[in-house]
């Protein structure tokens, strides 16, 4: 069973796609917290009207670094977080957090890593570059999160085909669908403790019944 932690600074339909999951009994996990770092962010209002749990913690409304940090783990500590889940959170994890949870650190993130990825892409950044890139494909990759960003070990990857006509907004709108397939499915492996973490290299076991490319 996860205890998931899951960080948003935005709309939250990962977030959302994640709490049907769970509802659906298709992931067996409960979200004990959500964090945000902005407190006007839409998921963060769902999150609340929905009775989840929330904390904001921006950087901005503590003194020092470490304050920042602690409070975050204590936070953590205090629920139970198992596991963290980044759906749409475009700050940076402080490495402290990073070290005390890895491997059980997901992001998901609209773009075939390690393309269009990195500090400032996000939202349709990644899509618009795709699309400008002349490429015939972008995807969705979901990895586990490390001291930098975008770059931890790749745990899955799904193409999605650009099409002549796509817009940044047209791209993102499959990739939103795609994302909240693939997020949940994701975790419930590792709800199944079918992700093996090698020599930073990812193995699945066993996953074809219900893979969501299926
Ligand atoms: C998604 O495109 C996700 O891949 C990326 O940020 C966006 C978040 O969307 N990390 P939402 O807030 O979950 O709707």
């Amino acid at each position: 069973m996860l205890n998931l932690g899951i960080f948003i600074s935005g709309r939250g339909s990962n977030l959302r796609a994640i709490y049907r999951a769970i509802k659906q009994k298709k992931l067996d996990a409960q979200i004990n917290l959500v964090v945000s770092n902005n407190p006007d962010a839409a998921g963060f209002q769902w999150a609340k009207d929905e009775g989840l749990l929330t904390v904001c913690l921006s950087r901005n409304d503590f003194t020092t670094e470490q304050e920042f940090i602690s409070a975050m783990l204590k936070e953590l500590e205090d629920h139970g977080v198992n596991f963290i889940a980044l759906a749409g959170y475009i700050a940076k994890l402080p490495a402290e957090v990073v070290r005390k949870y890895y491997p059980n650190i997901l992001n998901i993130h609209p773009a075939l890593l390690p393309l269009f990825g990195g500090k400032g892409w996000y939202g349709q950044i990644p899509l618009k570059a795709a699309i400008e890139s002349g490429m015939k494909f972008t995807g969705v990759t979901v990895h586990i999160v490390n001291e930098e960003y975008d770059a931890g070990p790749i745990v899955y990857q799904q193409p999605l085909e650009i099409k002549p006509e796509d817009t940044p907004e047209t791209l993102e709108e499959r990739s939103l669908k795609l994302q909240w397939e693939i997020y949940p499915y994701i975790l419930q492996l590792f709800a199944q403790r079918k992700i093996k973490l090698k020599d930073d290299r990812v193995r699945i076991l066993s996953t074809q019944k219900n893979n969501p490319k299926r």
